[in-house]
């Protein structure tokens, strides 16, 4: 076992996704942000293919994100109850950090895009436990505004890119979220003895 390993296992164990409303400022600082990105770039990527994009979105830019959900949300589904206006507007507000994550996938390759797709998700896993382990909170969240064409092509994805979701990142408080209990290990294993 590498040295540290049994902290790790625990560290990876105790990784839960908290409410993008309940995170607060402090947010990671830039050094931080950037080891979480360098470990989501570390998932496994079959054709080296690097499919993944992560746009960072901090201060002021935030405002401008929480703008252009409640107008995309007003005009794709009028009238929009009040009640999911204020959540789509205050939750960029509230995280610190807003990490859109991005898809640029090879569609001519061998490698079928359902991999590279796995990659991307593997790579987001990387960056939830990243955080995780520098003591932060994050929740990776998709809905109308991650799947909002004009959205995406605002946040600078082109024509080839897609956008899967966004990971809302800032600080938290252990009481807020305790650990959530776990499926049983039993009902998703078995053994195959040929
Ligand atoms: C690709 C993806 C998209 C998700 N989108 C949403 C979402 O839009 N809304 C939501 O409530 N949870 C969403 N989730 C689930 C949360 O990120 C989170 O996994 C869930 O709240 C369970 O928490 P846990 O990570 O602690 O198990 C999504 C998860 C994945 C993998």
């Amino acid at each position: 076992m590498l040295p540290e390993a049994g902290n790790t296992i625990e560290t990876l164990l105790s990784r839960r996704s908290v409410p993008a409303l309940q995170l607060r400022e402090p947010g990671p600082s830039p050094a931080q942000v950037d080891s979480a990105i360098d470990v989501a770039l570390r998932a496994p990527d079959h054709g080296a293919l690097r499919p993944w994009r992560f746009v960072l979105i901090q201060g002021a830019a935030r405002a401008r994100l929480s703008e252009l959900f409640v107008r995309r949300m007003q005009q794709r589904e009028p009238p929009t109850p009040p009640g999911k206006i204020d959540k789509a507007r205050d939750m960029p507000l509230r995280a610190p950090l807003v990490i859109a994550v991005g898809a640029q996938l090879r569609r001519d390759h061998k490698v079928p895009e359902h991999e590279q797709m796995l990659s991307i998700g593997a790579g987001v896993m990387n960056l939830l436990n990243a955080f995780h382990a520098q003591g932060f909170g994050a929740i990776w969240l998709t809905g109308g505004n991650a799947y909002d064409p004009e959205i995406a092509a605002a946040l600078g994805f082109d024509a080839q890119e897609r956008c899967l979701g966004f990971v809302y990142v800032g600080s938290t408080s252990p009481t807020d979220n305790p650990l959530p209990a776990r499926p049983e290990r039993a009902r998703f294993v078995r053994d195959w003895r040929g």
